[in-house]
């Protein structure tokens, strides 16, 4: 007998009966019902090598796994050093992000591998028309499927024996053995299954893309999540041109590695010195600029804040901020206002991470603060000067994480003077200022 039961399609937890919201991630109208067929699996073609049987563990090749350079540097980083033989990842984004034009373009410029590119959503005209704006010449060795029955996509791998197969979409596929629609939980649990099998008999390094809506609406990646050996997203805004490549899980990695890309006409191109890009060079004189350091993953990223304060025609003054959470402008305001009394209150104040990032981190209060009372006060900052630090409501500057990686990634961009934690720091760089509360930073640098 099947056995029925519901699944969130948020975060995957399983309930025996229908609720209205997930006992577990609290979504609402997220449970599916999942009708689980034991006996198809053992339908499945078998497809069990001499390898299954069981082995004397010293006798197991202990060697590193075999990586492949899929020449570019970001993707490899984000991969631990590479794409890995056999290995299975898991690509997720927001519809439009750019997982199609990045696996693409990987395909392209990936020098003697044959791959296999399964195009459920795209016909292979579109995708050669893509190819030739993302790369002009096609090399040899790419080749092309428009299936979505997972059946025959892996015949097609057991004939051709691709070193890579990339599987765009997750959610068009469908597998024989189990009865619902495409992009239902059964299916993409059933042919994320049949997918890791043909990995690992074929050693194939299989790539999946998922799709994911920002508020993870759709039954998506993290449900086969644990399945796979890798999962990267590609995150950013569609508006902005910056794409992060991140890694959320890595058997053969480190997780905190991330990429960062622009797209441009001819696809996302890797980004190697971010700072570049999100600091807009400046001559003295421009009010309402400040930069900070924050760490995505591990990497040290400069960052420039922009704030403008101007006087309000509402009852209530209007605050908005693209990047930042509006809930921290709110309380760096109050420490402004309070603590170096500033009368910013009744004011409009926007605020700005350029950039397209979306900023949590606490290290950059200073430079939101520095921006803010820049702006207010229209006095410009010192153009190359560098805030690090968190804000304490009393006013306090408070030593933040991996405080050396921000330094030396400012003292790398040329900055002077950077601002820093007096509790924290101990140095005889001149360029490097320690300070205990935020109403001296202001002061010696407003007035
Ligand atoms: P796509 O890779 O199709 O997104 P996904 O597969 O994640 O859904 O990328 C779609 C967007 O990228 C689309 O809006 C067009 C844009 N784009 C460029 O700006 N430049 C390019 O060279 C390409 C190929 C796409
Ligand atoms: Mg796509």
């Amino acid at each position: 007998m099947p056995r029925r039961h519901y699944v969130c399609r948020d975060c995957g937890a399983t309930a025996p009966r229908w609720m209205g919201q997930c006992p577990v991630c609290g979504a609402w109208d997220s449970l599916e019902e999942t009708v689980e067929q034991p006996p198809a699996r053992a339908a499945a073609p078998a497809m069990t090598s001499g390898e299954k049987k069981p082995l004397p563990l010293r006798e197991v090749s202990g060697k590193d796994v075999m990586r492949w350079d899929m020449k570019d540097q970001e993707l490899n980083r984000v991969l631990g050093g590479g794409l890995v033989k056999g290995s299975l990842v898991l690509f997720g984004g927001a519809p439009g992000i750019g997982k199609s034009t990045l696996l693409l373009q990987m395909a392209l410029q990936t020098p003697g591998r044959k791959i296999l590119y399964v195009a459920g959503e795209e016909s292979p005209r579109q995708v050669r028309m893509r190819a030739e704006r993302l790369k002009g010449k096609i090399r040899d060795g790419i080749f092309i499927i428009n299936r979505t029955d997972i059946e025959g996509i892996l015949a097609a791998c057991h004939e051709s024996k691709p070193d890579i197969l990339i599987v765009d979409s997750l959610h068009t596929l469908s597998s024989q053995l189990v009865d619902s629609p495409p992009g239902s939980i059964s299916q993409l649990k059933a042919v994320t299954h049949q997918l890791m099998q043909a990995a690992r008999d074929l050693e194939m390094a299989t790539i999946i893309v998922g799709h994911v809506t920002k508020e993870g609406q759709v039954a998506g990646p993290r449900l086969v999540e644990h399945m796979v050996d890798v999962v990267l997203y590609l995150e950013g805004d569609r508006q902005m041109g910056f794409r992060l490549l991140r890694a959320v899980k890595n058997r053969f990695g480190a997780v905190s590695e991330i990429g960062v890309y622009v797209m441009t006409g001819r696809g996302l191109r890797p980004v190697e010195d971010p700072a570049s890009y999100f600091l807009t060079e400046r001559e003295s004189g421009v009010v309402g600029v400040a930069w900070g350091v924050t760490i995505e993953g591990i990497r040290p990223l400069m960052l420039e804040v922009q704030a403008l304060v101007s006087p309000s025609y509402y009852q209530i003054p209007q605050r908005a901020t693209t990047g930042y959470d509006p809930k921290r402008l709110q309380m760096l305001l109050a420490v402004l206002e309070k603590r170096v009394h500033r009368p910013i209150g009744g004011q409009d104040v926007f605020l700005n991470i350029t950039g397209g990032f979306r900023i949590k981190d606490t290290a950059l209060d200073l430079a939101v603060v520095m921006a803010l009372a820049s702006a207010h006060a229209d006095v410009p900052l010192p153009p190359r000067a560098v805030f690090i630090g968190e804000v304490g409501l009393t006013g306090e500057l408070r030593s933040v994480p991996s405080l050396e990686m921000r330094v030396e990634e400012a003292q790398r961009h040329g900055a002077a003077p950077i601002i820093v934690p007096a509790a924290a720091t101990r140095t005889d760089d001149p360029h490097i200022r320690p300070f205990r509360n935020v109403r001296d930073v202001v002061s010696e640098w407003i007035g």
